[in-house]
Order: structure tokens, then sequence, then C-alpha cells
């Protein structure tokens, strides 16, 4: 490379999170991060929620290739010196195999690497933060390198990977499935663009805690333990995966929220079958549930599906017709206001009797404090990680 001292290397991006419709639990490699089924997940705006990411590469003037460099990199995050972790290493390496001038030219250099990145949401609590900060940086490095127009989406799904399983979803929009492939070849596909359905999703945040186990060690544990996660892999998964697919195909909303509570249910029974037990949900996430099952019930049929990723906040996923239902209800439930229930029952199109009044009353007596609430923010489908330019 000449005048490789002058060089440097800028790319920006923010990612988006996602919300797993058919979770991804359990890996086949732990190297290589190759799960053992097949996922599908929603991609979600970034509006108020995503990972914006820096990357600034640098060819160092430092000629002391000692093994602090860490197989030639030095790394800073948000400013702090930092070990190159194990996975963000694994993403580089990855970058500078491509038989690529640039990558090439990199590999053989010492480089000074800076990643600046700000989250918009509580990490570690099940709001997906692996997923959008790896996606986002994966954008960022192909930025930087200008491979945008080199190297393929699916492509960069595999490098993501690697940062987080997760990940891969969220560089694509929409809806979009992990498959799972063999060996290397394990990536994301989209099924369907972020315009396909009008669907909405709110996320209620009930704990900005960081979760006890990592998703990485709850699912060693689960995949070592838990006999029920055997009959999940073995043939709940698949069942799942193809009815969702034909709902997803069809548009048929009914029938997509059973499978995505179903699948959400029996991911959280495989944790708790796991030994030691894995909890990820809490009181305020039972009366959630209970809230929409209910409320499907009252309607007749299901309008509102709940998911929860290895956390306690919910993921509420809706047809966006039927939002200021949704709206409505969890207002009323959670006595955010004060609507009378006849109201109530003419908002969101309810028979007034006796039984529903009693229902919905018992329900609202078991609700959570107020202050256990402690935000909710309403997304529409998003279209993936995207690079920003300046
Ligand atoms: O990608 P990870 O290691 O953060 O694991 C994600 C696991 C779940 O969020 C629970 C499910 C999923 O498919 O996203």
């Amino acid at each position: 490379m000449k005048n490789s001292k002058e060089k440097i290397f800028i790319g920006k991006a923010r990612g988006p999170i996602n919300i797993a419709l058919i979770k991804y639990w359990g890996k086949e490699d732990e190297e290589l991060i190759i799960p053992l089924n097949n996922s599908i997940s929603l991609t979600l705006d970034t509006n108020t929620f995503y990972t914006e990411t820096k990357v600034t590469i640098e060819l160092s003037d430092n000629k002391n290739n000692d093994s602090s460099l860490q197989n030639n990199i030095t790394l800073t995050i948000n400013g702090k010196p930092s070990n190159v972790t194990k996975r963000i290493r694994n993403i580089f390496k990855k970058f500078f195999s491509f038989d690529i001038p640039i990558c090439k030219e990199l590999a053989s250099t010492i480089l000074n690497i800076k990643i600046e990145s700000i989250n918009t949401f509580p990490i570690a609590s099940g709001c997906a933060s692996s997923a959008s900060s790896m996606a986002a940086l994966v954008l960022a490095i192909t930025s930087a390198l200008k491979l945008e127009n080199i190297l393929p989406k699916k492509e960069l799904t595999k490098i993501a990977r690697l940062g987080s399983g997760s990940a891969c979803r969220s560089i694509l929009g929409g809806i979009c499935e992990w498959v799972k492939g063999t060996g290397d070849c394990s990536y994301a596909e989209q099924l369907y663009d972020n315009n396909y359905w009008n669907l909405g999703v709110k996320l209620i945040i009930v704990n900005q805690k960081e979760k006890d186990v990592s998703s990485s060690v709850g699912m060693k544990i689960t995949k070592e333990t838990s006999e029920l996660f055997k009959y999940r892999i073995n043939y709940v998964v698949s069942k799942n995966l193809e009815a969702l697919k034909k709902n997803l195909k069809e548009k048929d909303f009914n029938n997509f929220a059973e499978i995505v509570i179903k699948d959400s249910n029996n991911f959280h029974a495989c944790c708790r079958d796991s030994y030691p037990s894995i909890n990820y949900l809490n009181e305020e996430s039972d009366f959630i549930m209970k809230g929409i099952m209910i409320l499907n019930k009252l309607k007749g049929n299901n309008i509102c599906a709940y998911s929860f990723d290895a956390g306690s906040n919910a993921f509420l996923i809706y047809e966006m017709n039927n939002k200021n239902i949704i709206d409505n209800f969890f207002n009323y439930i959670f006595d955010f206001d004060h609507t009378e229930i006849s109201d109530l029952f003419k908002n969101i199109q309810i028979e007034n009797n006796e039984n529903n009044i009693n229902e919905i009353n018992k329900l609202k007596e078991r609700r959570p404090l107020k202050e256990k609430i402690l935000n909710q923010i309403d997304f529409i489908l998003g279209e993936g990680t995207k690079i920003i330019y300046e």
C-alpha cells in the first residue's frame, strides 16, 4: 500500500433491534455461532431504539508487534482501551480474510481501531442490544472499507452472526429468517420487506436491570440440562416454523399470534426446565401475558400476540388497525387513564355484559404498581441496519 501511513478509514451505521417470533436458543457450534434451529424475527424501526456505531481504523506507527496488540489490533471502545473481545476480533478477522485488496492490505498491518457506540435503550435487558450493536458494527466497518457495493447483504449477515447470533437478522429489514445452514454458511434472509404487512410492535419495559444470566450462558445450560428442550428442538420448532410461514403468507393474524405466543411460552418453559432453572420473566410479564389472553378471548379471535426474549420486557405485536384497541385496553388495565368501563368496551368494541365486566375488573385488581411499568415504546417494522453517510 503506497503512503499507507496516511490512511484512516471511518464508517458509521445505525442498527435496529429485532424481536424473534420463533426463538433462537442453543448453539450447534459455539465457535462459529451456528444455531440448533432456524429462527424468524421482525426487524423494528430505528426511530427511538437503536445502536449507532462509528468505527475508525487507523494504521499504527507502532512497529512493536507484540502480543498485547492482539493480532495486530489495538482497540478503544468509547474512549477506553479495551481488550479485543473474541467476538469483535472474529468480526474484524472475517473482514480481513476477504480476497479484496483493502482487506488483504489491512490484514497484514498493525492497526489502531476505535469503536464509538451509543445505545438508546437499556443494555442486556432482553431488548436485543447485542443484535443492534453487532449489526451496526458490521455495517460501520463495511462503510469504512467502502465494501457496501462489494459484499452482498447475505455475507454481511454471516459476519454479524459472529458477533451475536441474532444480529444477523438485524442487518435486514422487515420479516427475516436466520437459516441454520452448515459450517460457515449460516445466514439470514429477508422473507418479506417492512411494507408487506402493516404490523406494529409495542415494547413494554418493566425491567431495566441487566439480566442475571446472559443469553450465551443461558442457552448453554438449557442445551445441556433440559429434557423439554430436546423436544423443542426435535419437534416444536420445526412445527412452529412451518405454521408461522403459512400464517405470514396468508397474513392470518389469528393463527400467527397463536404460534408467536406458543413459541415464546415454549422457549421460557425450556429456560425454567433448565438445571439450575432460569427465569427471565417477572410478575409484570405474567400480568401482561394474562391481559393479552383475556383481550383475545373477549374479542373472539387473536388481535394481539406477546413475545419475550431473554428478559422480562414484553413485546406486543398487532396489526396497526388494532393499535387503538390495544392502547386503550392496556391504559385501562394499568390504570393509566380513568375511562369508565362502559367507554372502554365502546372503544375496544367488546360487548358490555356482566361476565366481561367481571373478567376485566378481576384482571385490573391484580395490576402491577404504576411505577413498575417503566416505559412503553411503539414501533413499526423497519428497514434494517443502515450506513450513515456524513
Ligand atoms: O443473539 P443472542 O446471543 O443475544 O441470543 C438471542 C436469543 C433470543 O433473543 C432469546 C432469541 C432470538 O432469537 O433473538
